[in-house]
């Protein structure tokens, strides 16, 4: 196994030394895609949509970006979830969707506090789409101006959040406790961990080994700088490593569904030997599963990650056992029998926390896309 990898990545070494040298022009990074990330500083006069081009760089499942925006008067918006963006097979009730829009939210409400604005949110005005999200609003906000509000500190953080999957090492002494946030729950109890760790690597194995599962994060995966320009959501794989490959042909999304492939075994060797690092761990419950207590658990969700961000802490959801797909429900009872056994109790978000370098910025599509006529 290891040789193999190594042959691959020597591969990437040869075509990248090439494109160095220019005789191989290999476009490295994507450049539109991450143009939202870059833009933050020019001024914006209707601060909904301030508040907005900030929202769109929220975490979201698979970066799938669902959010539809319909700007109504002059301070309010409702929010509605484009239904072809939602991932039918890990997350079957598109409870991680509304998750994603209570990340959106808080971002959209913390950009908002620094323009003396509080942020009404009527979830689910038209009552609560069950079992899957529907054609109907997912919330109403509404800008006010108050006097009251304090701008939110973690609004510097906003451009500086990244989900990050590499091997993690263990966090400076202290680093965990300023993480703490109302209704997170922190952790460094090195047996909890343990269990933890077990868990999490067994049920990212097995969603990657269920075809149903893991054809529909191949499906969208991007692949390259060209794919995640042209396509800016997904799952981006990106760096010089990754051009070569495709340019090869042993990077395609045929090798990375096939199981026998070099592509899928090194992916799926990476991705354990990550997610085995758990240096510390966090976890959001909630007592029930309510569409609204699944956008609550978002905002709180968002403002981990960016508290994360603002002190460099690295900060990778494990979602897997959480998932409500039939095969995953052996480890689903068991994800919740350890952190979340009080019965109606449900396990919302669960994130590994520790040290690494920080990935890049992932695509975003531009907040215009968003936008309902
Ligand atoms: C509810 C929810 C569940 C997520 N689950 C996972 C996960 O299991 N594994 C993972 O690598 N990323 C997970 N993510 C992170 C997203 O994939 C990530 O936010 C998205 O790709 C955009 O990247 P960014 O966070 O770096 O901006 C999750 C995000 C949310 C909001």
């Amino acid at each position: 196994m290891a040789g193999r990898r190594d042959v691959l990545l020597g591969l990437g070494g040869v075509l990248i030394g090439s494109a160095a040298a220019g005789t191989w022009r290999v476009r490295r990074m994507p450049v539109s895609a991450i143009a939202p990330w870059q833009s933050l500083s020019k001024p914006v006069a209707d601060a909904r949509l301030d508040a907005f081009r900030h929202a769109i760089l929220a975490p979201n499942p698979h970066n799938r970006q669902p959010w539809l925006i319909q700007l109504e008067g002059t301070d309010r918006a409702v929010l509605s979830c484009d239904l072809g963006k939602r991932l039918p097979q890990t997350d079957p009730f598109d409870r991680q969707i509304t998750l994603g829009f209570g990340a959106f939210i808080e971002l959209a409400a913390i950009a908002a506090s620094h323009r003396g604005l509080r942020v009404d949110v009527e979830p689910f005005p038209e009552g609560e789409p069950q079992p899957r999200l529907d054609q109907r609003a997912v919330a109403r906000l509404t800008f006010r101006p108050d006097p009251s509000v304090r701008p939110d500190a973690l609004f510097a953080a906003i451009p500086l959040r990244r989900t990050v999957r590499r091997p993690y090492g263990p966090l400076p002494i202290g680093a965990l406790a300023q993480l703490a946030e109302p209704g997170v729950v922190l952790s460094e109890d090195p047996v909890r961990l343990a269990q933890l760790r077990r868990i999490a690597v067994s049920a990212m194995t097995l969603e990657m080994t269920t075809p149903h599962a893991h054809l529909e994060s191949v499906g969208l995966m991007r692949i390259g700088a060209a794919e995640i320009d042209a396509q800016p959501d997904g799952l981006a794989l990106s760096g010089p490593m990754i051009e070569a490959t495709a340019l090869l042909g042993i990077t395609s999304r045929a090798s990375l569904a096939d199981p026998t492939s070099q592509s899928f075994e090194i992916g799926l060797k990476d991705l354990q030997q990550a997610i085995a690092t758990i240096p510390a761990a966090a976890w959001i419950t909630t007592s029930g599963n309510s569409r609204a207590s699944q956008l609550a658990a978002g905002r709180t969700y968002a403002r981990l990650a960016l508290r994360a961000a603002a002190n460099g802490t690295a900060i990778h959801p494990l979602s897997q056992a959480l998932q409500e797909y039939p095969e995953m429900t052996k480890l689903y009872a068991q994800v919740h029998e350890l952190l979340a056994p009080e019965p109606g109790q449900r396990l919302q978000m669960l994130v590994r926390l520790g040290s690494a370098e920080l990935a890049p910025p992932t695509a975003r599509y531009p907040l215009e896309a968003h936008l309902l006529p």
